[in-house]
């Protein structure tokens, strides 16, 4: 693994199914390394978001790629937590609902969906940790250190119930059907580190994930 991009940054990959930790991992760590957190599920979802608002069909991709051509829609990294605006508009609050969680997988399996969300991560400057499904994989495949998280749907789908409404069995119905519908981008880099968070605390997961990173990267090698 090479310690840096060649654009001279560190780009740390964090890939896994859903509720495997990775967006959380991911904060925790860009806040130890002091570098920006950037989500790309994030983008997914507001380009669900916009298709259900305007109401067109979330299976045609030609108009669900117009509509999207036709907003600004913006993701601002912040170590907190990403925010993302659509035509000026904070939308964040309304992305982890039900309704989005049941209609992403159907936006986000367009090609030119994909596409989109791509060429925006792209344009993020500087160092960064990411998470997502393909970050290790089609986007960020020179990534300096890759990691895939994973736990047994059993513990991903009780760790969502505490997120979401509704009994643990429908949510994990929900999660194994997420999980099929995303499998064809969810295939794990040749060269991640996996993980399984199911028996680790948060905090014994990020100790673990900062080793690694400390051990991939030579020491302040970490650039902003
Ligand atoms: O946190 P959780 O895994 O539930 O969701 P997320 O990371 O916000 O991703 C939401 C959805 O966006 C996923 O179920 C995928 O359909 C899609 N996604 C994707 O296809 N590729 C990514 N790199 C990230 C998300
Ligand atoms: O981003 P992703 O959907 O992969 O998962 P997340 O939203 O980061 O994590 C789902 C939930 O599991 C959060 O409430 C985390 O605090 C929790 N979690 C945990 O309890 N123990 C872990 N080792 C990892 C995550």
């Amino acid at each position: 693994m090479s310690a840096m991009t060649a654009e001279g940054r560190t780009v740390i990959t964090i890939d896994g199914p859903a509720a495997s930790g990775k967006s959380t991992v991911a904060r925790l760590l860009a806040d130890r390394l002091g570098i920006a957190y950037v989500s790309s599920g994030l983008l997914y979802r507001a380009a669900t978001h916009v298709a259900l608002r305007s109401n067109v069909e979330l299976t045609d991709e030609e108009a669900v790629v117009t509509l999207l051509r036709s907003h600004e829609v913006a993701l601002e990294p912040d170590p907190s937590g990403n925010r993302v605006r659509v035509d000026g508009v904070d939308v964040t609050a309304e992305l982890h609902t039900d309704a989005i969680d049941v209609a992403v997988s159907t936006v986000a399996r367009h090609a030119r969906v994909r596409a989109w969300v791509t060429e925006r991560l792209r344009e993020v400057r500087g160092s960064f940790v990411i998470d997502g499904r393909d970050m290790g994989t089609a986007v960020f495949p020179q990534a300096s250190v890759k990691f895939f998280l994973t736990a047994d749907p059993e513990v991903r789908a009780a760790r969502r119930a505490g997120e979401r409404s509704g009994e643990l069995r429908q949510v994990a119905e929900r999660l194994r059907r997420r999980d099929e519908q995303d499998a064809r981008q969810s295939a794990p880099a040749p060269d991640a580190i996996f993980l399984d968070t199911g028996p680790l605390t948060l905090e014994e997961v990020v100790e673990r994930v900062l080793q690694d990173v400390r051990a991939a990267l030579p020491l302040g090698a970490v650039e902003r």
